[in-house]
Parts: structure tokens; sequence; C-alpha cells
């Protein structure tokens, strides 16, 4: 049989194999093909549409610019959701909110016991000191925890990815001592956008949106026993932080901007003049198994 119609083509590419394979592969391989033949036809796209799109598609890897769009179509978002869904109906607890990774994370950040400076010394902004505990959901000090924090330039570039950045340029990890204390001098960050004239921002430009993230710093918080964070906080004020690119903004994740706080008890930052600050706790779920205390990022898990 040479000759077929879409739904003999369908049902022969869902059910072909030689092997068992993966079998969640499968189904899921499955599901997205025959929900794209259906869109295929249903919108009646052409040869000159599909082509484009998967030129578009290998333009989109080859730039690494895959996790932008996941994180602007708001499948970043979506996995958070419904890991809060989950916990929900489990009765868990819920600790600071989750809130989604980026494509940006870099491990092997200069580790620091307690407090640092990310700034490598040169503040291009604002002067600002980030600082507070890490608790467990009983309120008690997580000790020893590893936090890696990481935000963009005054600019809105991030070190590894843009040009003429140092090495770990806004990226530490700073170690909590036994009452869960962590600070760090940075500068505040500002907003930023998805590259122009790229994948991502042709299919912007064609959906009518705009690539706009609003200023963020970014946190990934391990510690033994404890359900490894991912999260970020806002800087409030920015223009864009209910209308986010990536849907990240969150209600407890927006930290209180103290201005001209006293510099007494800063100067190991080398703080001598009055400076900006956020004092905010972060709280960890109890780990239920192993697995959910990994220290890998989100991507890493995958990679490894
Ligand atoms: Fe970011």
């Amino acid at each position: 049989m040479a000759e077929l119609t879409q739904k003999q083509l369908l049902d022969i590419v869902n059910t072909k194999h030689i092997a068992p394979g993966n079998p969640r592969l499968r189904q899921i391989s499955e599901r997205i093909v025959t929900d794209l033949f259906k869109t295929i036809d249903e919108l009646d796209i052409t040869p000159d549409e599909f082509w484009a799109a998967t030129d578009w598609l290998n333009r989109l890897a080859q730039g690494g610019q895959v996790g932008l769009i996941t994180a602007g179509l708001g499948f970043d978002r979506l996995l958070d959701i419904r890991m809060d869904e989950a916990d929900e109906k489990a009765g868990r607890a819920a600790g600071t909110p989750r809130a989604i990774e980026g494509p940006l994370f870099v491990a092997g950040a200069p580790t620091a016991q307690v407090e640092t400076r990310l700034d490598e010394g040169e503040p291009k902004g604002e002067i600002f000191v980030m600082e507070g505990q890490v608790l467990d959901t009983d309120g008690k000090p997580v000790a020893n925890a590893m936090m890696d924090v990481w935000h963009a330039n005054e600019v809105g570039g991030y070190s590894h990815f843009f040009p003429g950045m140092k090495p770990y340029e806004l990226r530490r990890r700073i170690e909590t001592d036994a009452q869960g204390n962590y600070r760090f001098r940075s500068y505040l960050p500002p907003g930023y956008a998805i590259p122009p004239n790229s994948p991502t921002s042709e299919l912007f430009a064609a959906l009518g949106r705009h690539g706009n993230r609003p200023a963020h710093i970014h946190f990934l918080v391990v510690a033994p026993g404890q359900r490894t964070l991912t999260t970020q906080v806002n800087i409030p004020g920015d223009t864009y932080i209910d209308d986010d690119f990536a849907f990240a903004t969150r209600d407890g994740l927006i930290v209180k901007i103290e201005k001209d706080v006293a510099p007494a008890g800063y100067e190991s930052l080398g703080i001598t003049a009055p400076f900006t600050r956020a004092r905010f706790d972060f709280v960890m779920q109890k780990a239920l198994n192993e697995d959910e205390a990994s220290p890998a990022a989100r991507m890493a898990r995958v990679t490894a």
C-alpha cells in the first residue's frame, strides 16, 4: 500500500516501530504529531509556511534561543504553576514562591561565605545590598545553604553570554552561616529585552508582542534536606513588572526597596555612604526525597 490518506499516514507514523523504544516518548510523540497533523489540515498550512517554520526552528536552535521562546510562550511559568498545583494538592507548605530559571544560569560561580560583592568592585548603577536569611517552612534557619545569585548588567547583559563582561561577573555563590544569613552588594539591575534581529524577536514581532522583562535578580538555593528553590525577585517600579515577557512576576517576589540606609555595619562590603537595601528571607520546603534536594539547576538536571 503506497497511496495513503492523511489518516492512514498518521496511523503509520504513530504506530510504526521495530523495537519497544521508550514508551513514554512514543506516547508524547504520538500526541504532538497528531496535533500537528490536525493543525496543518485545519489551518490549511501551506508548504511555504511549513518550511519557513522549519528554517526558523533551525535558526532558533543555532542561536541558542530555545530557552527564550519557552519562557516567552509561557511554558516555563506553566511548569511552575503545575508544581504549585501539585504542592497545594499534597498540602505542602509553599515557602518562597518558585519562579522561572531562564536560560542564562551558569554553574561554578566563585563561592563566598555569608557575604560578597557581585559587581567586581565597579558599581554601574545604584549601589544595592540585598540581605536576609534562608529559613525552612518551620521558620528555622537553614545553615550552610548554597545560594547562587545572578543578574544582568547595566545594559541587560549576562556574563558568559554578553560580550565584554568578565567571567562570572554579577554571578556569585554564597554559603549561609549557622543562622542562615546571607548578604551581597551589587547594583540595581535594569530590565532588559530579548535580542533584536533574532529568531526570538522575529516571532514576537509577528505576534505583535514586546519582548521586555522587568528588572529582576535570579536565585538558585540549595541545602541538604531542603527542596531546591529556583526563583527570582523583582525590583518594584519597573514599567513591565506586571507585563513580563516571560510571565515570571509573582506577588511574593517583589522586594521592598529601602533608600538612604545608613552605612554603619556595611563597611566590609565597601559601603561608606547611604545606600539602597532590600531585606528578603528565602523559605525552603523540606525535601521529600533526594531528587527534590538535587543541587543541579533545572537544565543541568537533564544534561549532566
Ligand atoms: Fe534574567
